[in-house]
């Protein structure tokens, strides 16, 4: 059971992009420390995606969405009635939260309603905010049988039916943070007419191509795949998600700026977003661990853990035999990035271990209609650095609210009356 939850920490680093792995042992847990803490900063840490964009006073609304395959996901809202929708798709174990995470200001939802969009904050299958489904229990291993592919194949184009119902507006903006971007790859090769539906696609982090991913550690997951293989076949297809309490608890003791123990949280808190020390918030690290992570399925990391081995991106690899049953040949086939046909915008870090540079570049020259591609003027910005930095909204976000405005200039879209 140790190892298992040891497994789990360490996979989590390896994902999102880490070199350094810290376990720190058992923070000191003291009423003293717990007085100190700012209270509204742990009251953050505490509150739902929802009450957490109430509580700074912006509107919010919350949304059911069913996909064909029967679960039913939250769709969080910033409304703005008059605004052109826009939809936020988080990154592996984040959830809507990850967009408001840092307040309002720099957040970039709330950036984004502050420019007059229709904020929509999608919730992949999953996570702490969808996981109901029509027949399946969460406790039934069926539940979680499900990678980033079905993500893309049935959440996205649920979320982007709804909206587009629900606002009369025939296309929308799409912004996708790492596995959000994956998905979406993935939407545009199973069901091309959503891609369509797409004013601009502002991709963060891009993740296709893993095969030359420098992380130490995501090598290591690589060469140790075979392994998790067997032990996510041994514990059945699990949620991959336990110690999300135990973080928060942590956290909130740990990662108050007042307390000893934050050089021990700031080492933790790297294998989680990245190691770039000028770009992290310390402060805002107890919020930070309230909320991530906030769920997925084994199968979403396998999947990507088949990447890095691959070099290739592909449908998940169940191994020759099964994989002949599934589809039909030997080898997974892989997703068609020529049918990615919406305008596409590619953010990148130089300092991005999980998605180098390079593996960007290959993704940009196979996809077919690349209006940007951009190196975030940052020396050392990180994978985490995207959602979480002290400096995205203007390292990142202005450019990505430009180049929306400058989509909607180039390709004109009027609204109907909703439905
Ligand atoms: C999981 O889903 C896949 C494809 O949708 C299917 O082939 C497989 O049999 C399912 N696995 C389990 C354990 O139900
Ligand atoms: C860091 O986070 C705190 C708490 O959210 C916030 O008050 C502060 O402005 C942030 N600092 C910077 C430099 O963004
Ligand atoms: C990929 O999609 C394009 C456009 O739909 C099609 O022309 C091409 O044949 C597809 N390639 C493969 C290998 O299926």
């Amino acid at each position: 059971m140790i190892s298992f939850r040891l497994l789990v920490i360490v996979v989590s680093g390896l994902i999102l992009g880490s070199q350094r792995v810290l376990v720190a042992g058992t923070f000191a847990r003291s009423s003293v420390v717990r007085s100190i803490l700012d209270r509204s900063l742990a009251e953050d840490a505490k509150l739902t995606a929802p009450e957490l964009i109430g509580k700074y006073r912006y509107p919010i609304e919350i949304h059911k969405v069913q996909t064909t395959d029967g679960y039913f996901l939250e769709v969080h809202r910033i409304p703005n009635s008059n605004g052109v929708p826009v939809l936020l798709m988080h990154g592996i174990t984040d959830s809507s939260a990850g967009w408001v995470l840092s307040g309002p200001k720099k957040g970039f939802a709330y950036m984004l309603a502050d420019s007059g969009y229709d904020v929509w904050i999608g919730n992949a299958r999953g996570n702490r905010y969808s996981r109901r489904h029509r027949s399946l229990s969460p406790r039934l291993p069926m539940f979680w049988n499900f990678s980033f592919h079905e993500i893309g194949t049935y959440d996205l184009p649920a979320t982007i039916d709804y909206i587009i119902q629900n606002t009369g507006y025939p296309k929308i903006h799409y912004i996708g943070f790492s596995q959000g971007t994956t998905s979406f790859w993935i939407m545009c090769s199973q069901a091309p007419e959503y891609c369509n539906k797409v004013i601009v696609m502002n991709a963060l982090a891009p993740v296709a191509y893993l095969g030359n991913s420098k992380s130490p550690l995501i090598v290591a997951l690589s060469r140790f795949i075979n392994q998790l293989e067997v032990l996510a076949t041994l514990a059945g297809i699990a949620e991959f998600s336990p110690t999300r309490e135990l973080l928060a608890a942590s956290g909130a003791i740990a990662c108050n700026d007042k307390a000893v123990t934050q050089a021990l949280c700031a080492n933790s808190i790297f294998f989680i977003v990245g190691y770039n020390s000028e770009q992290l918030n310390m402060t805002n690290l107890p919020v930070l661990y309230g909320h991530v992570p906030a769920g997925a399925s084994t199968k979403q990391l396998l999947h990507y853990g088949q990447y890095v081995k691959s070099g290739l991106f592909h449908h998940y690899d169940y191994g020759r035999i099964r994989n002949l049953a599934v589809y039909s040949q030997p080898t997974p086939p892989a997703y068609n990035l020529s049918r990615v046909t919406a305008p596409v915008a590619l953010h990148y870090g130089l300092n991005d271990w999980l998605t180098v540079p390079k593996d960007v570049k290959r993704l940009a020259s196979e996809l077919p209609n690349v209006i940007a591609f951009r190196q975030i003027p940052h020396p050392r910005f990180t994978h985490g650095d995207f959602m979480f930095a002290i400096d995205a909204d203007t390292l990142v976000y202005r450019d990505v609210v430009r180049i929306m405005r400058e989509a909607e200039q180039k390709y004109p879209i009027s609204q109907t009356k909703p439905l």
